[in-house]
Protein backbone atom coordinates (compact mmCIF):
# COMPACT_ATOMS: atom_id res chain seq x y z
CA UNK A 1 0.00 0.00 0.00
CA UNK A 2 1.25 3.49 -0.85
CA UNK A 3 1.17 6.17 2.19
CA UNK A 4 -1.44 8.07 -0.08
CA UNK A 5 -3.60 4.97 0.08
CA UNK A 6 -3.42 5.51 3.66
CA UNK A 7 -6.67 6.95 5.22
CA UNK A 8 -5.91 10.80 6.09
CA UNK A 9 -7.65 10.41 9.93
CA UNK A 10 -4.92 8.24 10.33
CA UNK A 11 -2.07 10.13 8.68
CA UNK A 12 -0.66 12.28 11.36
CA UNK A 13 -4.20 14.05 11.77
CA UNK A 14 -4.47 11.88 14.71
CA UNK A 15 -6.68 13.51 17.56
CA UNK A 16 -5.14 12.45 20.93
CA UNK A 17 -6.21 13.92 24.26
CA UNK A 18 -3.00 13.08 25.44
CA UNK A 19 -1.10 15.72 24.86
CA UNK A 20 -1.14 19.31 26.16
CA UNK A 21 -0.04 20.99 23.17
CA UNK A 22 2.45 22.93 25.28
CA UNK A 23 5.97 23.33 23.00
CA UNK A 24 8.15 23.03 26.35
CA UNK A 25 8.20 20.65 28.58
CA UNK A 26 9.66 21.31 32.69
CA UNK A 27 12.64 19.72 31.65
CA UNK A 28 14.70 23.32 31.75
CA UNK A 29 12.82 24.14 34.92
CA UNK A 30 13.80 21.11 36.61
CA UNK A 31 17.72 20.99 35.60
CA UNK A 32 17.66 24.64 36.56
CA UNK A 33 16.55 23.82 40.33
CA UNK A 34 19.33 21.37 40.41
CA UNK A 35 22.30 23.30 39.13
CA UNK A 36 23.37 25.41 41.80
CA UNK A 37 23.57 22.37 44.38
CA UNK A 38 25.32 20.32 41.49
CA UNK A 39 27.60 23.29 40.75
CA UNK A 40 28.83 23.66 44.52
CA UNK A 41 29.76 19.91 44.75
CA UNK A 42 32.23 19.88 41.92
CA UNK A 43 33.37 23.05 42.96
CA UNK A 44 34.40 21.79 46.30
CA UNK A 45 35.33 18.40 44.87
CA UNK A 46 37.59 20.55 42.32
CA UNK A 47 38.52 22.71 45.06
CA UNK A 48 39.78 20.35 47.86
CA UNK A 49 40.39 16.75 46.14
CA UNK A 50 42.15 17.57 42.68
CA UNK A 51 45.11 15.71 43.32
CA UNK A 52 43.75 12.74 45.12
CA UNK A 53 44.71 9.85 43.30
CA UNK A 54 41.93 7.53 41.12
CA UNK A 55 44.53 5.05 39.99
CA UNK A 56 47.96 4.18 38.16
CA UNK A 57 48.23 4.51 34.79
CA UNK A 58 50.08 1.49 33.38
CA UNK A 59 52.22 1.10 30.21
CA UNK A 60 49.64 -1.87 29.44
CA UNK A 61 47.14 0.80 29.28
CA UNK A 62 48.68 3.18 27.57
CA UNK A 63 49.05 1.15 24.60
CA UNK A 64 46.35 -1.20 25.21
CA UNK A 65 43.12 1.03 24.90
CA UNK A 66 43.56 3.06 28.25
CA UNK A 67 41.25 -0.18 29.49
CA UNK A 68 40.93 0.34 33.22
CA UNK A 69 41.61 4.20 33.66
CA UNK A 70 39.58 5.80 35.31
CA UNK A 71 39.74 9.20 33.80
CA UNK A 72 36.38 10.84 32.98
CA UNK A 73 33.78 12.10 34.29
CA UNK A 74 30.51 10.93 33.54
CA UNK A 75 27.31 11.38 35.32
CA UNK A 76 23.77 9.04 33.99
CA UNK A 77 25.48 5.87 33.82
CA UNK A 78 28.04 3.54 35.75
CA UNK A 79 28.58 -0.39 34.37
CA UNK A 80 29.41 -2.63 37.34
CA UNK A 81 31.55 -5.90 35.45
CA UNK A 82 28.86 -8.22 37.47
CA UNK A 83 25.38 -6.59 37.41
CA UNK A 84 25.76 -4.91 34.24
CA UNK A 85 24.34 -1.01 33.26
CA UNK A 86 22.72 0.87 35.99
CA UNK A 87 21.24 4.17 35.00
CA UNK A 88 21.23 6.76 37.67
CA UNK A 89 21.84 3.71 40.15
CA UNK A 90 19.09 1.78 38.43
CA UNK A 91 19.26 -1.34 36.70
CA UNK A 92 17.35 -2.43 33.91
CA UNK A 93 14.24 -4.44 35.94
CA UNK A 94 14.22 -1.14 38.37
CA UNK A 95 13.73 1.61 35.55
CA UNK A 96 11.04 -1.21 34.43
CA UNK A 97 9.62 -1.02 37.64
CA UNK A 98 9.37 2.88 37.55
CA UNK A 99 9.70 4.39 34.44
CA UNK A 100 6.03 5.75 33.15
CA UNK A 101 5.02 4.27 30.09
CA UNK A 102 2.84 5.77 27.05
CA UNK A 103 0.33 7.81 28.45
CA UNK A 104 -2.54 7.07 25.91
CA UNK A 105 -2.58 3.07 26.66
CA UNK A 106 -3.46 1.34 29.62
CA UNK A 107 -1.49 -1.64 28.67
CA UNK A 108 0.14 -3.10 31.66
CA UNK A 109 2.90 -4.94 29.42
CA UNK A 110 3.93 -1.42 27.30
CA UNK A 111 7.51 -0.63 28.21
CA UNK A 112 8.68 2.52 29.74
CA UNK A 113 9.13 5.52 27.29
CA UNK A 114 12.68 6.23 26.19
CA UNK A 115 11.75 9.49 27.13
CA UNK A 116 11.20 8.89 30.06
CA UNK A 117 14.98 7.18 30.25
CA UNK A 118 16.22 10.57 29.11
CA UNK A 119 14.67 12.79 31.61
CA UNK A 120 16.19 10.25 34.57
CA UNK A 121 19.59 10.57 32.93
CA UNK A 122 19.25 14.31 32.82
CA UNK A 123 18.00 15.35 36.50
CA UNK A 124 18.39 11.93 38.75
CA UNK A 125 14.84 11.74 39.06
CA UNK A 126 12.10 9.26 38.35
CA UNK A 127 9.79 11.37 36.39
CA UNK A 128 5.66 11.92 37.51
CA UNK A 129 3.50 10.34 34.41
CA UNK A 130 2.98 14.24 33.24
CA UNK A 131 6.47 15.13 33.46
CA UNK A 132 7.35 12.04 30.69
CA UNK A 133 4.58 13.18 28.41
CA UNK A 134 5.61 16.58 27.96
CA UNK A 135 8.92 15.70 27.52
CA UNK A 136 7.57 13.24 24.84
CA UNK A 137 5.42 16.04 23.47
CA UNK A 138 8.19 18.41 23.58
CA UNK A 139 10.64 16.12 21.39
CA UNK A 140 7.31 15.02 18.82
CA UNK A 141 6.80 19.14 18.26
CA UNK A 142 10.54 19.18 17.99
CA UNK A 143 10.96 16.28 15.59
CA UNK A 144 7.97 17.56 13.06
CA UNK A 145 10.17 19.78 10.79
CA UNK A 146 13.74 19.36 9.66
CA UNK A 147 15.37 22.08 7.87
CA UNK A 148 14.99 22.12 4.12
CA UNK A 149 18.40 22.22 3.49
CA UNK A 150 18.57 18.74 5.61
CA UNK A 151 15.83 17.27 3.79
CA UNK A 152 17.45 18.08 0.84
CA UNK A 153 20.62 17.00 1.44
CA UNK A 154 19.57 13.21 2.74
CA UNK A 155 17.36 13.29 -0.55
CA UNK A 156 20.44 13.06 -2.53
CA UNK A 157 22.49 10.58 -1.09
CA UNK A 158 23.19 7.59 -3.06
CA UNK A 159 21.03 4.98 -1.99
CA UNK A 160 24.11 2.52 -1.51
CA UNK A 161 25.62 4.63 1.36
CA UNK A 162 26.45 3.45 4.12
CA UNK A 163 23.09 3.86 6.35
CA UNK A 164 25.63 5.77 9.33
CA UNK A 165 27.43 7.87 7.02
CA UNK A 166 24.05 9.27 6.05
CA UNK A 167 23.44 9.81 9.59
CA UNK A 168 26.07 11.54 10.62
CA UNK A 169 25.75 14.16 7.18
CA UNK A 170 22.52 14.96 8.00
CA UNK A 171 23.19 15.84 12.19
CA UNK A 172 26.17 17.63 11.01
CA UNK A 173 23.83 19.59 8.56
CA UNK A 174 21.94 20.49 10.96
CA UNK A 175 24.89 22.41 13.00
CA UNK A 176 23.63 24.94 11.11
CA UNK A 177 20.49 25.60 12.97
CA UNK A 178 22.49 25.08 16.06
CA UNK A 179 21.21 28.47 18.81
CA UNK A 180 24.22 27.06 20.37
CA UNK A 181 26.92 27.83 17.93
CA UNK A 182 24.84 30.89 16.78
CA UNK A 183 25.14 32.60 20.63
CA UNK A 184 28.46 31.38 21.07
CA UNK A 185 29.30 33.16 17.32
CA UNK A 186 27.70 36.28 18.31
CA UNK A 187 29.88 36.53 21.40
CA UNK A 188 26.87 37.09 23.30
CA UNK A 189 27.07 33.61 25.49
CA UNK A 190 28.43 33.90 29.10
CA UNK A 191 30.22 30.52 30.45
CA UNK A 192 27.20 30.12 32.97
CA UNK A 193 24.76 29.96 30.20
CA UNK A 194 26.30 27.73 27.91
CA UNK A 195 24.25 24.60 29.22
CA UNK A 196 20.63 26.35 28.07
CA UNK A 197 21.62 26.38 24.57
CA UNK A 198 23.45 22.89 24.61
CA UNK A 199 20.20 21.70 26.21
CA UNK A 200 17.87 23.70 23.40
CA UNK A 201 20.73 21.74 20.65
CA UNK A 202 20.49 18.38 22.34
CA UNK A 203 17.12 17.84 22.57
CA UNK A 204 16.93 18.97 18.75
CA UNK A 205 19.24 16.39 17.96
CA UNK A 206 17.10 14.05 20.21
CA UNK A 207 13.96 15.06 18.50
CA UNK A 208 15.04 15.04 14.95
CA UNK A 209 16.54 11.27 14.86
CA UNK A 210 12.70 9.81 13.79
CA UNK A 211 12.51 11.74 10.83
CA UNK A 212 16.20 11.32 9.80
CA UNK A 213 15.87 7.37 10.63
CA UNK A 214 12.83 7.22 8.14
CA UNK A 215 14.92 9.15 5.40
CA UNK A 216 17.60 7.18 5.52
CA UNK A 217 15.23 3.62 5.40
CA UNK A 218 13.00 5.27 2.89
CA UNK A 219 16.35 6.01 1.29
CA UNK A 220 17.33 2.55 1.50
CA UNK A 221 14.28 0.11 0.83
CA UNK A 222 11.79 2.82 -1.67
CA UNK A 223 13.89 4.89 -3.08
CA UNK A 224 13.19 7.52 -0.91
CA UNK A 225 8.98 7.31 -1.40
CA UNK A 226 8.09 7.87 2.65
CA UNK A 227 7.07 4.79 4.11
CA UNK A 228 4.71 6.29 6.91
CA UNK A 229 3.83 9.63 8.62
CA UNK A 230 5.06 11.29 11.61
CA UNK A 231 2.49 12.28 14.40
CA UNK A 232 2.87 14.93 16.89
CA UNK A 233 0.45 13.04 18.79
CA UNK A 234 2.57 9.85 19.69
CA UNK A 235 5.61 9.12 21.23
CA UNK A 236 9.22 9.12 19.53
CA UNK A 237 9.65 5.31 19.42
CA UNK A 238 6.33 5.15 17.48
CA UNK A 239 7.41 7.83 15.07
CA UNK A 240 10.62 6.15 14.01
CA UNK A 241 8.58 2.69 13.81
CA UNK A 242 5.79 4.55 11.42
CA UNK A 243 8.11 6.29 9.71
CA UNK A 244 9.96 2.65 8.95
CA UNK A 245 6.96 1.34 7.64
CA UNK A 246 6.04 -0.81 10.55
CA UNK A 247 2.35 0.33 11.89
CA UNK A 248 -1.19 0.23 11.01
CA UNK A 249 -2.77 2.83 9.88
CA UNK A 250 -0.39 5.38 9.52
CA UNK A 251 2.28 3.76 7.48
CA UNK A 252 2.34 1.51 4.75
CA UNK A 253 2.90 -1.14 6.86
CA UNK A 254 5.49 -2.84 4.69
CA UNK A 255 5.63 -6.28 5.95
CA UNK A 256 1.62 -6.54 6.79
CA UNK A 257 2.35 -7.01 10.73
CA UNK A 258 -1.11 -7.75 12.57
CA UNK A 259 -2.26 -4.95 15.46
CA UNK A 260 -0.72 -7.03 17.69
CA UNK A 261 2.29 -7.37 16.00
CA UNK A 262 3.25 -3.73 15.25
CA UNK A 263 2.04 -3.02 18.75
CA UNK A 264 4.48 -5.73 19.57
CA UNK A 265 7.21 -3.64 17.31
CA UNK A 266 6.50 -0.61 18.63
CA UNK A 267 7.28 -1.57 22.31
CA UNK A 268 10.44 -3.83 21.16
CA UNK A 269 11.19 -0.05 19.90
CA UNK A 270 10.96 1.39 23.04
CA UNK A 271 12.60 -1.70 25.34
CA UNK A 272 15.34 -1.55 22.90
CA UNK A 273 15.95 1.80 22.26
CA UNK A 274 15.12 2.65 26.10
CA UNK A 275 18.19 0.30 27.13
CA UNK A 276 20.51 1.23 24.71
CA UNK A 277 20.54 5.34 25.70
CA UNK A 278 24.19 5.14 27.65
CA UNK A 279 26.77 2.45 28.64
CA UNK A 280 29.03 4.92 30.73
CA UNK A 281 31.30 7.12 29.03
CA UNK A 282 34.30 4.93 27.59
CA UNK A 283 32.60 3.14 24.85
CA UNK A 284 33.50 4.50 21.46
CA UNK A 285 30.45 6.74 20.95
CA UNK A 286 29.80 8.39 23.96
CA UNK A 287 33.26 9.39 24.59
CA UNK A 288 33.90 11.16 21.01
CA UNK A 289 30.10 12.76 21.58
CA UNK A 290 32.29 14.07 24.64
CA UNK A 291 35.53 14.64 23.43
CA UNK A 292 34.31 16.60 20.66
CA UNK A 293 32.13 18.71 22.89
CA UNK A 294 34.71 19.44 24.70
CA UNK A 295 35.97 22.03 21.92
CA UNK A 296 32.55 23.54 22.76
CA UNK A 297 31.26 21.72 19.34
CA UNK A 298 27.82 22.47 19.40
CA UNK A 299 25.33 18.95 20.09
CA UNK A 300 25.02 18.25 16.32
CA UNK A 301 28.60 18.36 15.37
CA UNK A 302 29.23 16.66 18.81
CA UNK A 303 26.79 13.61 18.00
CA UNK A 304 27.33 13.38 14.35
CA UNK A 305 31.20 12.44 15.44
CA UNK A 306 29.63 10.08 18.28
CA UNK A 307 27.64 8.15 15.16
CA UNK A 308 30.80 8.28 13.53
CA UNK A 309 32.35 6.29 15.96
CA UNK A 310 29.37 3.68 16.65
CA UNK A 311 29.75 2.77 12.41
CA UNK A 312 32.99 0.55 13.72
CA UNK A 313 32.40 -2.97 13.54
CA UNK A 314 33.69 -3.76 17.40
CA UNK A 315 31.21 -0.86 18.79
CA UNK A 316 27.35 -0.70 17.46
CA UNK A 317 28.22 -2.80 14.34
CA UNK A 318 28.29 -6.14 15.83
CA UNK A 319 24.63 -6.74 15.85
CA UNK A 320 24.76 -7.32 12.29
CA UNK A 321 27.42 -9.34 12.25
CA UNK A 322 25.15 -11.85 15.14
CA UNK A 323 22.59 -11.92 12.57
CA UNK A 324 24.55 -13.21 9.81
CA UNK A 325 25.98 -15.54 12.20
CA UNK A 326 22.56 -16.72 13.04
CA UNK A 327 21.51 -17.23 9.81
CA UNK A 328 24.53 -18.66 8.33
CA UNK A 329 24.79 -21.25 11.19
CA UNK A 330 20.71 -21.76 11.06
CA UNK A 331 21.62 -23.30 7.28
CA UNK A 332 23.78 -25.77 8.06
CA UNK A 333 22.13 -27.03 10.93
CA UNK A 334 19.91 -29.76 10.58
CA UNK A 335 15.77 -29.46 10.91
CA UNK A 336 16.10 -30.09 14.88
CA UNK A 337 19.44 -28.29 15.99
CA UNK A 338 20.56 -30.86 17.85
CA UNK A 339 23.15 -29.99 21.01
CA UNK A 340 25.50 -31.14 19.42
CA UNK A 341 25.93 -29.83 16.15
CA UNK A 342 26.06 -26.69 17.76
CA UNK A 343 28.72 -27.46 19.89
CA UNK A 344 30.94 -28.71 17.11
CA UNK A 345 30.04 -25.51 14.57
CA UNK A 346 31.07 -23.48 17.70
CA UNK A 347 34.33 -25.53 18.08
CA UNK A 348 35.28 -25.37 14.45
CA UNK A 349 34.66 -21.45 14.55
CA UNK A 350 36.74 -21.47 17.61
CA UNK A 351 39.39 -23.50 16.03
CA UNK A 352 39.57 -21.32 12.91
CA UNK A 353 40.64 -18.47 15.12
CA UNK A 354 37.42 -16.76 14.54
CA UNK A 355 35.69 -15.07 17.71
CA UNK A 356 31.30 -16.60 18.32
CA UNK A 357 29.82 -13.20 17.54
CA UNK A 358 27.52 -11.52 20.44
CA UNK A 359 29.40 -12.88 23.27
CA UNK A 360 32.19 -11.25 25.16
CA UNK A 361 32.63 -7.63 26.30
CA UNK A 362 35.36 -5.76 27.62
CA UNK A 363 34.09 -4.62 30.62
CA UNK A 364 30.97 -6.98 31.61
CA UNK A 365 31.32 -10.50 33.48
CA UNK A 366 28.05 -11.72 33.37
CA UNK A 367 25.48 -11.83 31.20
CA UNK A 368 24.33 -8.55 29.75
CA UNK A 369 21.20 -7.57 31.58
CA UNK A 370 20.25 -5.72 28.35
CA UNK A 371 20.17 -9.27 26.78
CA UNK A 372 18.09 -10.72 29.24
CA UNK A 373 15.39 -8.09 28.92
CA UNK A 374 15.89 -8.43 25.04
CA UNK A 375 15.22 -12.39 26.00
CA UNK A 376 12.25 -11.61 28.52
CA UNK A 377 10.51 -9.70 25.39
CA UNK A 378 10.52 -13.01 23.59
CA UNK A 379 9.44 -14.95 25.87
CA UNK A 380 6.85 -12.74 27.00
CA UNK A 381 5.62 -13.49 23.11
CA UNK A 382 6.17 -17.37 22.57
CA UNK A 383 3.11 -17.97 19.88
CA UNK A 384 5.09 -14.79 18.02
CA UNK A 385 8.46 -16.51 17.77
CA UNK A 386 7.66 -20.09 18.11
CA UNK A 387 8.09 -20.53 14.05
CA UNK A 388 11.21 -18.56 13.77
CA UNK A 389 14.33 -20.72 13.56
CA UNK A 390 16.71 -18.11 13.64
CA UNK A 391 15.19 -16.68 17.47
CA UNK A 392 15.80 -20.49 18.65
CA UNK A 393 18.72 -20.76 17.48
CA UNK A 394 19.67 -17.29 19.42
CA UNK A 395 17.92 -18.88 22.53
CA UNK A 396 19.62 -22.39 22.39
CA UNK A 397 22.83 -20.50 22.09
CA UNK A 398 22.72 -18.59 24.83
CA UNK A 399 22.68 -22.04 26.74
CA UNK A 400 25.72 -23.57 24.68
CA UNK A 401 28.18 -21.22 23.51
CA UNK A 402 29.18 -20.12 27.30
CA UNK A 403 30.21 -23.94 28.20
CA UNK A 404 31.71 -24.00 24.89
CA UNK A 405 33.60 -20.92 25.33
CA UNK A 406 34.67 -21.38 28.74
CA UNK A 407 36.24 -24.80 27.90
CA UNK A 408 38.00 -23.00 25.04
CA UNK A 409 39.59 -21.15 28.02
CA UNK A 410 40.29 -17.41 26.26
CA UNK A 411 37.31 -15.04 26.63
CA UNK A 412 37.33 -13.19 30.03
CA UNK A 413 33.27 -13.04 29.02
CA UNK A 414 31.88 -16.14 27.93
CA UNK A 415 28.25 -15.14 28.41
CA UNK A 416 26.02 -13.52 25.87
CA UNK A 417 26.51 -9.62 25.41
CA UNK A 418 23.76 -7.25 24.21
CA UNK A 419 23.79 -7.69 20.26
CA UNK A 420 23.06 -11.61 20.91
CA UNK A 421 19.48 -10.52 20.43
CA UNK A 422 18.47 -7.42 19.19
CA UNK A 423 19.38 -7.37 15.75
CA UNK A 424 17.21 -10.68 15.40
CA UNK A 425 14.61 -9.19 16.49
CA UNK A 426 14.19 -6.24 14.63
CA UNK A 427 15.24 -8.96 11.73
CA UNK A 428 11.82 -10.91 12.78
CA UNK A 429 9.40 -8.20 12.81
CA UNK A 430 10.85 -7.48 8.74
CA UNK A 431 14.06 -4.50 9.26
CA UNK A 432 16.12 -6.89 7.26
CA UNK A 433 18.45 -4.55 5.95
CA UNK A 434 21.42 -5.52 8.07
CA UNK A 435 23.60 -2.39 8.37
CA UNK A 436 20.57 0.14 9.12
CA UNK A 437 20.24 -1.77 12.68
CA UNK A 438 23.22 0.60 13.66
CA UNK A 439 20.95 3.45 13.00
CA UNK A 440 18.59 2.41 15.19
CA UNK A 441 20.73 2.25 18.39
CA UNK A 442 22.40 5.72 16.46
CA UNK A 443 18.83 6.70 17.67
CA UNK A 444 18.61 5.13 20.86
CA UNK A 445 22.86 6.63 22.14
CA UNK A 446 21.51 9.99 21.27
CA UNK A 447 19.93 10.11 24.92
CA UNK A 448 23.01 9.10 27.34
CA UNK A 449 25.99 11.05 25.33
CA UNK A 450 23.67 14.30 24.61
CA UNK A 451 22.76 14.26 28.84
CA UNK A 452 26.24 14.37 29.50
CA UNK A 453 27.10 17.35 26.90
CA UNK A 454 24.57 19.36 28.76
CA UNK A 455 26.04 18.38 32.28
CA UNK A 456 29.63 19.18 30.87
CA UNK A 457 28.40 22.74 30.26
CA UNK A 458 26.91 23.08 33.22
CA UNK A 459 30.01 22.39 34.90
CA UNK A 460 31.93 24.27 32.74
CA UNK A 461 34.34 21.06 31.97
CA UNK A 462 37.59 22.13 30.16
CA UNK A 463 38.44 21.00 26.65
CA UNK A 464 40.03 17.24 27.03
CA UNK A 465 43.79 16.84 26.22
CA UNK A 466 45.49 13.86 27.46
CA UNK A 467 49.30 13.67 27.16
CA UNK A 468 50.85 11.09 24.88
CA UNK A 469 54.08 9.61 24.92
CA UNK A 470 56.09 9.12 22.08
CA UNK A 471 58.45 5.94 21.58
CA UNK A 472 61.68 7.05 22.61
CA UNK A 473 59.81 8.16 25.93
CA UNK A 474 57.87 4.83 26.30
CA UNK A 475 61.46 3.16 25.79
CA UNK A 476 62.90 5.32 28.16
CA UNK A 477 60.58 5.01 30.98
CA UNK A 478 60.99 0.85 30.01
CA UNK A 479 64.55 1.29 30.35
CA UNK A 480 64.70 -0.08 26.71
C1 LIG B 1 33.62 -7.77 22.87
C2 LIG B 1 35.08 -8.12 22.66
C3 LIG B 1 35.63 -7.27 21.48
C4 LIG B 1 35.85 -7.81 23.95
O1 LIG B 1 37.22 -8.02 23.69
P1 LIG B 1 38.27 -8.19 24.89
O2 LIG B 1 37.99 -7.20 25.95
O3 LIG B 1 39.61 -8.18 24.26
O4 LIG B 1 37.88 -9.66 25.43
P2 LIG B 1 38.76 -10.63 26.33
O5 LIG B 1 39.68 -9.85 27.20
O6 LIG B 1 37.80 -11.56 26.96
O7 LIG B 1 39.64 -11.39 25.22
C5 LIG B 1 40.57 -12.38 25.61
C6 LIG B 1 40.72 -13.38 24.49
O8 LIG B 1 39.45 -14.06 24.33
C7 LIG B 1 39.06 -13.97 22.98
N1 LIG B 1 37.61 -13.79 22.91
C8 LIG B 1 36.88 -12.80 23.47
N2 LIG B 1 35.60 -12.93 23.11
C9 LIG B 1 35.52 -14.02 22.34
C10 LIG B 1 34.48 -14.65 21.63
N3 LIG B 1 33.24 -14.18 21.66
N4 LIG B 1 34.75 -15.74 20.90
C11 LIG B 1 36.00 -16.23 20.86
N5 LIG B 1 37.06 -15.68 21.49
C12 LIG B 1 36.81 -14.57 22.20
C13 LIG B 1 39.73 -12.70 22.46
O9 LIG B 1 39.80 -12.71 21.05
C14 LIG B 1 41.06 -12.77 23.15
O10 LIG B 1 41.86 -13.70 22.44
P3 LIG B 1 43.45 -13.44 22.23
O11 LIG B 1 44.01 -13.49 23.61
O12 LIG B 1 43.86 -14.54 21.35
O13 LIG B 1 43.58 -12.07 21.60
C15 LIG B 1 35.24 -9.64 22.37
O14 LIG B 1 34.67 -10.36 23.43
C16 LIG B 1 34.65 -10.06 21.05
O15 LIG B 1 35.31 -9.93 20.02
N6 LIG B 1 33.38 -10.58 21.06
C17 LIG B 1 32.72 -10.96 19.85
C18 LIG B 1 32.21 -9.75 19.09
C19 LIG B 1 31.07 -9.09 19.81
O16 LIG B 1 30.14 -9.72 20.26
N7 LIG B 1 31.11 -7.74 19.92
C20 LIG B 1 30.07 -6.97 20.55
C21 LIG B 1 30.50 -6.45 21.86
S1 LIG B 1 29.21 -5.66 22.74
Amino acid sequence: MSLSKVPAASRGIHVSVRRQSSLRSDLKAALKELIPQKRQDMLKIKQKCSDMKVGDITVGSLIGGMRGNCSMFWQGTSLDSQEGIRFQGKNIKECQACLPSDPTSCDPSDNFLPESMLWLLMTGNVPTKQQASNLSSELAYRGAHLPDYTIKIMRNLPQDMHPMTQLAIGLASMNKSSRFARKYEQGSLGKNDYWEYTLDDALQVIASLPKLTGLIYSNIVSNGEPLGQYNENRDWSYNICSLLGMTTGDSINRHDLTEQQAKDFVNLMRLYTGIHVDHEGGNVSAHTTHLVGSALGDPFLSYSSGIMGLAGPLHGLAAQEVVKFLIEMNSKLSPEMPKSEIEDYLWKLLNSKRVVPGYGHAVLRKADPRFTAMLDFVKARPEEFKTDRNVALMQKLSEIAPKVLIEHGKTKNPYPNVDSASGILFYHYGIKELLFLTVIFGCSRSMGPMTQLVWDRIYGLPIERPKSLDMDSLKALCHL
